[in-house]
């Protein structure tokens, strides 16, 4: 079964009288165990896709279905709900919380779900681990560096194991050397922990590694790629 099916989705921003189509009849199908990057000039849409895989924002025609469920049948509640459960999202800038430590802030979507302590801390403390991160865990944002903020950022999507993850630009303020280690440990998560992760990304590195590649121009797919890469084949 697909992680995520989009028909003929399009999508429209409004700003005073002007409608800008940010999106024109997408139709995609994004498989589990592969790695999908979404690539495009900057404009083209692909944060507007991302922000309707991952229920963030509605799209104005078209359906999307995320792990089975068709989201446009979700009440706002329930799509919030439903985001939490299956979604993971790893923003550009991060949006960890500065007060708290890295721990806390991989800790924080458990917290929110209710999960038991004990199970958080063994979740918190699995997670750290599998970032490298178990000797950062008390570092607030502000200090740690800039990829293991990112790497923060990826245990706590990850927390509540969501199926999909979604990632905008996740490299784009890395140095080169800290962008290919990120990308090591979301293929390796996607192996062990059978996460579906989809990236937007401008970086060729990013690109190379993608098993399919979507590209965008002016809100409609110009093309796609699907590697014949054998799935569970370490990368
Ligand atoms: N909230 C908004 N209101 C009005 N127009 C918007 C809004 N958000 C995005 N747009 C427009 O929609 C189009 C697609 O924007 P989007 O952010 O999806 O592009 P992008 O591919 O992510 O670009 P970048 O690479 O610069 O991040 C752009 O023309 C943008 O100006
Ligand atoms: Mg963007």
């Amino acid at each position: 079964m697909s992680s995520v099916v989009i028909r003929g989705v399009g999508k429209n921003y409004r700003l005073d009288s002007v409608t800008v189509p940010a999106l024109i009849d997408i139709n995609l199908e994004i498989h589990p165990d592969r790695f999908t990057v979404i690539s495009g000039q900057s404009g083209s849409g692909k944060t507007t896709l991302l922000n309707l895989i991952g229920c963030i924002d509605r799209p104005d025609t078209g359906t999307i279905e995320v792990a089975g469920q068709r989201v446009a049948d979700l009440s706002d509640d329930a799509l919030s709900d439903f985001r939490a459960r299956h979604i993971g999202f790893i923003f550009q800038n991060f949006n960890l919380l500065p007060v708290l430590t890295a721990y806390e802030n991989i800790e924080y979507p458990l917290v929110l779900s209710r999960t038991p302590p004990a199970e958080r801390r063994q979740r918190v403390t699995e997670l750290l681990a599998a970032v490298g991160l178990a000797d950062r865990a008390r570092n607030r944002p502000g200090q740690l560096s800039g990829g293991q903020r990112q790497r923060v950022a990826i245990a706590r999507a990850l927390a509540g194991r969501p199926a999909l993850i979604l990632a905008d630009e996740p490299t784009a303020n890395l140095d080169s050397h800290t962008g290919a280690a990120i990308i090591d440990l979301m293929r390796r998560m996607q192996r062990e922990q059978h996460v579906c992760f989809v990236f937007s990304s401008h970086d060729q590195k990013v690109l190379e590694e993608a098993d399919d590649a979507v590209h965008i121009q002016d809100g409609r797919i110009v093309s796609l790629e699907r590697q014949a890469r054998a799935q569970g084949t370490p990368a």
